[in-house]
């Protein structure tokens, strides 16, 4: 059976109440066409619940941008995976390059996550990816198996089903300090490194799950750009920030895969 492609709204600390309002206004794409993909909107965890009465039933998700790896306690400031299941987020991205790099989170703390999110029934959607001078030295592919070893440490064959790797060099990321002049990568090369991955998938684990495995791409997807990647035999869908803040862009993004 083909797979559903993912289309992820990553909305970062971005979007308030009135945007939200006004977003879900402009989004007028109809059942029948987003029962072909896989939406998921991420808001910040404070509008999870609004956003969640907006979609209002209709066929597309709500994730979270992030989760703590203990079940519950003394964590100030921290969200719960059972808080998170509890408002209806069935996804949570987790091991994104700003989270690594203003939160020093290791790959060894994204395992945590993804164990517990998996625990909990959410599907962790476990972002990796090189920075600009891994991929000027040619160490792309080194720093994504190591990545991928370490944050995917005991898991089992079967709970692969139940994730989604997102590719998202970093120095691609629209609002990377790594890419003022924005760069992003192109359909062709991204494909190569998810054929990769789904080698090392199939090494680590098993031909099958390797196939049936969701590996999508993040960095600078656009109206413009999107129909390249949406073509691409092993990406199969994208996590989009800045152009997922407008209802007019993502739903262009959405009909490239129409
Ligand atoms: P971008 O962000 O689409 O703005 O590059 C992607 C991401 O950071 O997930």
């Amino acid at each position: 059976m083909k797979k559903k492609p993912f289309i992820i709204a990553n909305w970062k600390m971005n979007l308030g109440s009135t945007d939200l309002q006004r977003f879900f206004s402009h989004f007028t794409l109809a059942d029948e066409d987003l029962n072909k993909v896989q939406i998921i909107f991420c808001p910040s965890f404070v509008f999870i619940e609004r956003v969640g009465s907006l979609i209002n039933n209709r066929p597309m998700f709500l994730g979270a941008q992030n989760i703590f790896w203990e079940e519950k306690g003394a964590y100030t400031g921290e969200v719960s995976a059972s808080q998170l299941s509890d408002l209806g987020c069935r996804y949570v991205i987790v091991g994104h390059s700003e989270r690594r790099n203003l939160f020093n989170e290791s790959d060894e703390i994204i395992n945590k996550k993804i164990h517990l999110a998996l625990e909990y029934k959410i599907v962790p959607i476990v972002c990796l990816g090189e920075n600009y001078q891994e991929k000027e030295s040619g160490r792309t592919k080194k720093v994504i198996e190591q990545k991928l070893i370490t944050s995917l440490e005991s898991l089992r064959s079967f709970e692969l089903n139940k994730i989604i790797i997102a590719y998202e060099p970093i120095w691609a990321i629209s609002t990377s300090p790594e890419n003022p002049g924005n760069m992003s990568d192109s359909p062709e090369e991204a494909q190569v490194v998810h054929k990769f991955i789904r080698k090392l998938i199939g090494d680590m684990f098993d031909e099958h799950t390797a196939k049936s495995l969701s590996v999508i791409y993040g960095g600078s997807v656009n109206p413009e750009n999107i129909s390249g990647f949406a073509q691409m035999g092993d990406i199969d869908g994208v996590l989009v920030g800045g152009a997922s803040k407008e209802a007019d862009k993502f739903q262009k993004i959405i009909k490239a895969y129409l």
